[in-house]
């Protein structure tokens, strides 16, 4: 009814990690598109830089933002601003990240530069609350937007129970848009901060992957994912075509030709040999 194109194709042209079957794919444009995408079972895909998609595809339709929930008003809400900070207009959360990054960089504006580097959409990075030392995507938001067949709400992030790479948004529940919270600094001050993350990232494969496998346990201070995963001796260890990277233990890369099969035997591997219990920071379909 509302005219949004549905195409059935396979989800590994969606993800990073270049693995999934097919799908029924619906590019939402607008809101009441979202709201006829949600009446029958269905997934929101982002950027797919954190998916491993079952070979056998998803039977839910999956959703992908894009067109105008896929832009960016930068422009600042003189209502919304204060004096610190400066709030924007509606992001869509289809944004590339890495875009929109390079135009607040350009803009002077601070608060998201520590997020340089993740190949998401805004929605998807909002949702795991993406980030690095350096910072995450809640340090940026005034408010979200959120779609669900029940209906709109739009929410703070005071009223979100989130942290390390959690959101607290319940799972279902779609960010269609998000006002981003900056402050004004300068291009070259920004650009100053980005190099930094970036230069965090040498140790990182360039190959197809979807980001770290496990979260780093939190609450004790002690040793990230990558190294444990790396004193279980476990890096170049392969299976088909997909190995864990020998740059950085903590990465699955895609030889060319990987399944979600292979990636779930070396997940397997990880957990059986490394002493301590890691969270999964990968989303499996289904
Ligand atoms: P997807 O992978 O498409 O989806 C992931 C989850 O988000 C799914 O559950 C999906 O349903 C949900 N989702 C997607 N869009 C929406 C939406 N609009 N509303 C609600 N839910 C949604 N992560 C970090 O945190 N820090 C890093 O430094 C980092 N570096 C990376 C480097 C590389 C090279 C790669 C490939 C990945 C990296 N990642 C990193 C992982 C990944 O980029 C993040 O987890 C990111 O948040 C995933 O966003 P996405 O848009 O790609 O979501
Ligand atoms: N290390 C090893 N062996 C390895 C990998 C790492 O000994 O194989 C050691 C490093 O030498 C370093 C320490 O572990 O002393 C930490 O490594 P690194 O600086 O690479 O950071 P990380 O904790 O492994 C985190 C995030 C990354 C983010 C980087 C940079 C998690 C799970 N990972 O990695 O996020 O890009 O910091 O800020 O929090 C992601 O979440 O997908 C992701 C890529």
């Amino acid at each position: 009814q509302t005219g949004v194109r549905v195409e059935r194709q396979p989800l590994s042209r969606y993800t990073t990690l270049g693995v999934g079957g097919e799908a029924e794919i619906w590019f939402v444009e607008t809101l009441d598109q979202l709201r006829e995408a949600v009446s029958a079972p269905y997934r929101i895909l982002g950027g797919g830089s954190n998916l491993v998609v079952a070979d056998e595809g998803v039977p839910e339709r999956v959703i992908r933002l894009c067109g105008p929930l896929a832009k960016a008003d930068l422009e600042p809400d003189p209502q919304l601003s204060t004096a610190g900070d400066i709030v924007t207009g509606w992001v869509g959360g289809g944004t590339p990240l890495p875009g929109l990054l390079r135009k607040l960089q350009g803009l002077g504006l601070s608060n998201l530069e520590g997020t340089v580097g993740i190949p998401a959409q805004v929605g998807g990075a909002v949702w795991m609350n993406a980030g690095t030392r350096f910072g995450e995507m809640f340090g940026g938001l005034h408010s979200l937007e959120l779609v669900t067949p029940q209906g709109t709400r739009t929410v703070t992030p005071d009223e979100l129970d989130w942290g390390y790479r959690n959101s607290g948004i319940p799972r279902g529940e779609i960010v269609s848009r998000v006002r981003l919270r900056l402050r004004a600094s300068t291009p070259p001050d920004v650009q100053a901060r980005m190099t930094l993350a970036d230069d965090a990232r040498k140790g990182q494969p360039k190959m197809k992957t979807p980001g770290c496998a496990f979260k780093n346990p939190q609450g004790v201070a002690g040793k990230g994912a990558g190294r444990l995963i790396d004193e279980a001796g476990l890096k170049g260890t392969r299976c088909g075509q997909a190995m864990i990277s020998p740059e950085h233990a903590n990465f699955i890369v895609n030889l060319g030709g990987a399944t979600a099969a292979d990636v779930h035997g070396l997940l397997d591997i990880i957990r059986r040999q490394v002493p301590v219990p890691l969270e999964l920071e990968y989303e499996l379909w289904p």
